[in-house]
């Protein structure tokens, strides 16, 4: 049997990795500026975290959730605490997707409304609301073109209102900084605005921190720069360090019923003892105040790269927009420099390492980037 075969892919296997380094089958090490596109939060193979998961497997790896499971509430405990969110509750699933589709269902539910704002260039997953929430006519299927959705420009407010007025929004959903879209990050005013219109018009406010939170920002989510909170918060990627996991931070507004949100794998020991083993490292290595520091150090070494248009960034996730397009800078910076890193659009270079990532690694990798630079002028 073939792999059905959706991934344009670099030839290279990467078979082991080590805090901010993966090693490729040849015995090649690479500085890893991608994360594994913003899942590797605590460090490739972090000793706790293996340990964590190790012993849990030895006990439990599974069961569903028609038992107790006092794991989860740990989790929910600690990221709580951890996130400022304390009073409100969790739903936890698999993916990303899978966070903002229970997002989207959720509000729904709740105000029994169908029609959702979304925001030009966003990304929200592949299933079906939560594509169909995405700015990206070519990932749509016939078959999830049925749920009402306006984009509208990030920024403009009286688009919003406009919509708003017309009385049959359920939600409006907008990241915490866009990702694929090439890092935009939406103003704190921008924020604050659309938190009082959702309020006042009954719009819930979902913000997808799947890429821009758990500490990636420099804060818990890149919406507290704003100082507002959701109604409802989507999270996964660096929730568990690689291991499958989404969560949905939900407002005490809402109110559960049973049978309306379910899941099999959602919350299983595993995942819950990795995702407790990310707290416990975050909180122990103060890696959202590292993302902080090494993220405006790298700000400040990158501004003196030249052909660069643009630097956008919050934390360890940062967009370097180039005037030229990036294919070959950044073919070389893999294969030739050895340093991994995303990508959005044709121009611009996104990085979104381990949030452990030092300040010598970040140097060390905007060197080898000026090289490739200069190679391929
Ligand atoms: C902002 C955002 N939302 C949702 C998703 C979808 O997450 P997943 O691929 O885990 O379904 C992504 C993935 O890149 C993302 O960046």
């Amino acid at each position: 049997m073939n792999l059905f075969d959706v991934y344009p892919l670099f030839d290279i296997e990467v078979v082991r990795g080590k805090g901010c380094r993966v090693w490729d089958a040849a015995g090649n090490e690479y500085i890893d500026l991608y994360g594994g596109h913003a899942v590797i939060s605590v460090g490739h193979s972090h000793p706790d975290y293996v340990a964590a998961i190790t012993a849990q497997v030895q006990k439990l790896g599974f069961y569903s959730n028609s038992v107790h499971n006092s794991l989860q509430q740990q989790l929910a405990d600690r990221l709580g605490r951890a996130s400022g969110y304390d009073d409100y509750a969790l739903f936890l699933i698999n993916t990303g997707a899978e966070a903002n589709e229970n997002a989207l269902k959720l509000a729904s539910f709740h105000n029994g409304k169908r029609r959702v704002v979304s925001f030009n260039k966003s990304f929200h997953g592949r299933t079906s609301a939560a594509v169909r929430v995405t700015d990206n006519p070519a990932i749509i299927a016939p078959v999830n073109e049925g749920m009402p959705v306006v984009y509208v420009p990030m920024g403009d407010l009286s688009r919003v209102e406009e919509e708003f007025k017309k009385a049959d929004v359920s939600s409006l959903i907008i990241e915490g900084i866009q990702g694929v879209g090439g890092i935009q990050i939406p103003s704190d005013d921008f924020m604050r605005s659309l938190r009082e219109l959702c309020t006042r018009y009954e719009v819930c406010m979902i913000v997808d921190e799947i890429q821009s939170g758990y500490g990636r920002s420099g804060r818990f989510f890149a919406h507290q720069y704003a100082g507002i909170r959701p109604d409802i918060i989507t999270v996964a990627k660096g929730i568990a360090n690689g291991f499958p996991m989404g969560a949905v931070l939900i407002s005490p507004m809402f109110k559960a019923v049973h049978g309306m949100l379910g899941t099999t794998f959602g919350g299983n020991h595993l995942a819950c003892a990795a995702a407790i083993a990310v707290l416990d490292i975050m909180d122990k290595e103060r890696l959202i105040e590292n993302a902080g520091e090494t993220g405006r150090y790298l700000l400040r070494e990158l501004a003196t790269l030249p052909g660069v248009k643009e630097l956008r960034g919050r934390g360890l996730m940062i967009g370097i927009e180039f005037e030229a397009p990036i294919k070959e800078i950044r073919r070389r910076l893999l294969f030739e420099h050895k340093v991994f890193t995303g990508v959005a659009g044709a121009h611009t270079i996104r990085l979104l390492p381990p949030l452990s990532l030092s300040l010598s690694e970040a140097g060390e990798a905007v060197r080898r980037l000026r090289r490739a630079l200069a190679e391929a002028q």
